[in-house]
């Protein structure tokens, strides 16, 4: 059942070009020009009126959610809130019949999501919901929603889930923009379009940097602690990044915007500190070069994720990823890839039990 892999994870990780496309089927249809969400297009007053856009979810999903910020408040330009379902519930929100509040999980039994949708449900506001598992309790719960479609995901620290969420709220922004006439037609046609290649491009980054990626990690088996950067859409995807390292490899890792480094973590950085930087040429560039320059004059181990053809990063970089060019909307789905299989070798290595982790499990049904 694991299809010749060694592990759940890795065999959800290579699936990623199969559920990208399967969340986008029968939705994006590019000759036509039009995303097809029935979901959104039947209470498209909603959303057209909504005061805001309040996003809860937890974990990856939380993760997700952050980058659904971003897409949303670009391409939609509606205020996005995003917030942990456990903090929301317990904190009096402010909500009202006319917020809409979005809520991802993959299980769809998340206990504090469900507790938080409920908490909005009962204010009045319209409830959405992005989940993998078919008429889960959250999926029941919700007033409309799309599945992810990714299949199920049976490793406990989600992979394939998390891009699907991304492409479901990539779907959503496109959508929202183009009705609201926030996205101009000939910038939809082309995102469009360029939304359909992202299979392949994942297809291609697992096949480029596999290999590559499994020797990096052999160097790392004894690090004990890894910084993870990103600016923009990309900020979130090294949150996530930190996250997989930490729950399967049990190494302590943070995720942080590259330029919060000055704050605070630049005083971590020594010799010994592993630094997985994420630098696509779209998406501040210039400035994550100045943030790598901090590092390497500190002398950070860089790992770094950039485009084919990088120079001015690569030149700095201990380690050099490259993924192929995308808008900068698209990139924490391709940039994931090479960060999971990272996360998944540093672990193999230390012997660990990646695909049930100690003290998690799949679905959190306790608060
Ligand atoms: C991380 C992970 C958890 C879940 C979180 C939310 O790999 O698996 O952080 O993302 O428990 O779970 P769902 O999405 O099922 O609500």
């Amino acid at each position: 059942e694991k299809g010749g892999y060694e592990h759940f994870m890795l065999k959800e990780i290579f699936e990623q070009p199969k559920s990208v496309h399967d969340t986008m089927r029968g939705r994006l249809l590019v000759d036509e020009g039009i995303i097809k969400m029935a979901g959104i297009w039947d209470h498209i007053e909603r959303f057209k009126n909504a005061n805001r856009i309040i996003i809860i979810a937890c974990g990856t999903s939380w993760h997700a959610g952050l980058i659904g910020e971003y897409l949303i408040e670009e391409y939609a330009r509606i205020p996005v809130e995003v917030e942990y379902a456990s903090e929301f519930r317990y904190r009096n929100p402010i909500i009202t019949d006319k917020d809409v509040v979005i809520a991802i999980s993959q299980s769809g039994e998340t206990a504090d999501t469900m507790a938080a949708l409920k908490l909005a449900k009962e204010k009045g506001a319209f409830i959405y919901g992005i989940c993998n598992v078919v008429d889960s309790s959250i999926a029941r719960i919700t007033d409309a929603g799309s599945y992810t479609h990714a299949g199920p995901e049976i490793g406990v620290a989600s992979t394939k889930a998390f891009t699907a969420q991304l492409t479901i709220l990539t779907l959503i922004a496109f959508k929202l923009g183009k009705h609201n006439g926030n996205l101009g037609n000939a910038d939809f046609m082309s995102l469009i379009a360029e939304l359909d290649a992202i299979p392949k491009k994942i297809e291609d980054v697992l096949s480029s940097t596999h290999e590559l990626v499994q020797n990096i990690a052999k160097d790392f088996v004894t690090a004990t602690n890894f910084l993870y950067l990103g600016r923009g859409y990309n900020y979130p995807a090294a949150l996530e990044g930190a996250l997989k390292l930490k729950e399967i490899s049990y190494i302590h890792a943070e995720g942080y915007p590259a330029a919060e480094m000055k704050h605070g973590p630049i005083a971590l950085i020594d010799e010994n500190m592993p630094i997985v930087i994420i630098a696509p040429k779209k998406g501040h560039y210039d400035k994550i070069v100045s943030n790598v320059q901090e590092i390497k004059a500190r002398k950070g181990k860089i790992i770094a994720v950039v485009n084919k053809g990088d120079t001015q990063v690569s030149e700095m970089a201990d380690y050099v990823i490259e993924i192929p060019e995308t808008s900068e909307c698209f990139s924490p789905i391709v940039a994931s890839v090479p960060l999971q299989l990272l996360a998944y070798y540093i672990a193999v290595y230390r012997g660990a039990n990646v695909d049930q982790p100690r003290n998690l499990a799949k679905s959190v049904t306790v608060e």
